[in-house]
C-alpha cells in the first residue's frame, strides 16, 4: 500500500504578506466588509455562534442591530425559540434572522412553526454534516418551501461540501473540530485544520462556479448570472487576523470565544476571587449520546458592540495591508507564507511584561 498524507494547516500557521496598497485611504471610509447573497445583504461577515450560551435574545438583538446574521440556536423548547424570532422579526429584517435545526423529523415541524412567523433561513448544523442525514433534511427542506434559505454543515472537505451544495444548500458551513470548546479531534481522531478545510472547500467551489457557468449557458442561453457557493468558516477564530485569513476563501465567520463571556449572552454572571465570569459550554454537552466538548467559563469581556467593532477595525486594516477594498478582492490570490513557532513567538508580543 501506498499513499501519501497531507500538511494540515490553520490559522497561527501562516500569515498573509503584505501587499502595495494604492486604493485605501482611510479604513473606515474606503473598506467595504459587508457581504451579499443573492438578495440578502450584511453589514459584516461576523456571525455569533448558534451556542447555547452565546445567542440568546438580547444577541439576537444585538447582531441583528449590527447589521449582522444571527442564527438563534436550538438548546431551549421550540416554544421560546419561536418568542424570540417572533419578537427579533418585528424589529428587524427576517433576511437577519436564521433558526437552527437538527436532522429530526421533529426538526422539520419546527421548521414549518419558524416559517409560519415568517423565519426565511434555517441553519441546519450537526457535528458530521457530510451525511445522508444532513442531505435528506436540506432536500425535505426545500420541498416543503423552496424559496427558504439554507445553510447547512458543518463539513471539513470540498467533497462534503459540494455534496451539502449539490443537494440544495444555498450556504455550507465548515469547521470540524476547530472550536475553542472542541474535543472532537482528540475524542474521534476527525477533523481537518481549519485553514486547510477552507482552501479545499475554496478549490471545490471555484471549480462549481466554472461547471455551472457552463451548465447555465446551455439551460439558459444569454444568461449572465453566476452561482456562487458560497460558505462560513466555523470556530477556531482567536483575533481579528483570523478573521481575515479565514475570508481569503469564506464568505463568512463563525465565532464563539471571541464573543464568550459578553454581556448580551445568556448565563449568570459568576464572581470567583474577585473577578467576574460567564459560562461558555460546548453544544455537544447539552445531548447525553456522544460528548465531544466540554463545559468552560471565560472572563466578563463587554458589550458586544464594543468587541465586534474592534475586530471589524482590524478586518479593514487586514484589507488595507492587503491593498483592497472589500471582501471579494481579498480573495484574489492572497498570498500567504508558512510560519515557524519562531515566527509565531515574534507575532506576539514578547520580552517585555504586559501592564
Ligand atoms: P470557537 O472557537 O469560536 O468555536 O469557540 C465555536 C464553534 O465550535 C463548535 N462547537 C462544538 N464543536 N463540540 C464540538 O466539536 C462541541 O461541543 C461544540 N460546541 C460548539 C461550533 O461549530 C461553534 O460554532
Amino acid at each position: 500500500m501506498s499513499f501519501t498524507i497531507r500538511d494540515g494547516l490553520t490559522f497561527d500557521d501562516v500569515l498573509l504578506v503584505p501587499q502595495h496598497n494604492s486604493k485605501v485611504k482611510s479604513r473606515g471610509a474606503d473598506v467595504d466588509i459587508s457581504v451579499k447573497w443573492g438578495n440578502l445583504h450584511f453589514a459584516h461577515p461576523v456571525i455569533p455562534a448558534n451556542m447555547k450560551t452565546i445567542i440568546g435574545p438580547e444577541m439576537v438583538f444585538a447582531t441583528m442591530a449590527s447589521g449582522g446574521l444571527a442564527i438563534l440556536h436550538r438548546f431551549i423548547p421550540i416554544e421560546e425559540q419561536l418568542a424570540i424570532a417572533e419578537d427579533a422579526i418585528d424589529h428587524f429584517d427576517n433576511k437577519h434572522f436564521a433558526a437552527s435545526l437538527g436532522v429530526k423529523p421533529e426538526d422539520l415541524v419546527n421548521a414549518k412553526k419558524f416559517m409560519g412567523i415568517g423565519v426565511k433561513i434555517f441553519c441546519i448544523d450537526i457535528a458530521h454534516g457530510d451525511s445522508e442525514q444532513c442531505i435528506d433534511t436540506i432536500k425535505k427542506l426545500n420541498e416543503i418551501n423552496p424559496a427558504v434559505i439554507i445553510i447547512a454543515g458543518n463539513v471539513a472537505t470540498g467533497a462534503g461540501a459540494r455534496r451539502l451544495w449539490e443537494a440544495g444548500a444555498n450556504i455550507v458551513k465548515v469547521g470540524v473540530g476547530p472550536g475553542s470548546l472542541c474535543t472532537t479531534r482528540i475524542e474521534t481522531g476527525n477533523g481537518v485544520p481549519q485553514l486547510t478545510a477552507l482552501i479545499d472547500v475554496a478549490e471545490t467551489q471555484q471549480q462549481l462556479i466554472e461547471a455551472y457557468k457552463i451548465k447555465d449557458k446551455e439551460l439558459y442561453p444569454g444568461s449572465v448570472t453566476a452561482r456562487h457557493f458560497p460558505f462560513i468558516s466555523d470556530g477556531g477564530i482567536k483575533n481579528a487576523g483570523d478573521i481575515i485569513k479565514a475570508l481569503c476563501f469564506a464568505d463568512m465567520v463563525m465565532v464563539g470565544n471571541v464573543f464568550a463571556g459578553c454581556e448580551e449572552t445568556p448565563g449568570q454572571i459568576m464572581s470567583i476571587d474577585g473577578r467576574t465570569f460567564k459560562e461558555y459550554v460546548g453544544s455537544s454537552t447539552h445531548k447525553t449520546n456522544h460528548i465531544e466538548g466540554v463545559a468552560a467559563i471565560v472572563p466578563t469581556k463587554g458589550r458586544f458592540k464594543d468587541i465586534l467593532t474592534k475586530l471589524l477595525e482590524g478586518l479593514r486594516s487586514g484589507c488595507s495591508y492587503q491593498g483592497v477594498t472589500n471582501l471579494q478582492d481579498l480573495k484574489d490570490n492572497p498570498e500567504f507564507i508558512k510560519i515557524t513557532h519562531a515566527a509565531l513567538k515574534e507575532s506576539h508580543p514578547h520580552d517585555v511584561v504586559l501592564r
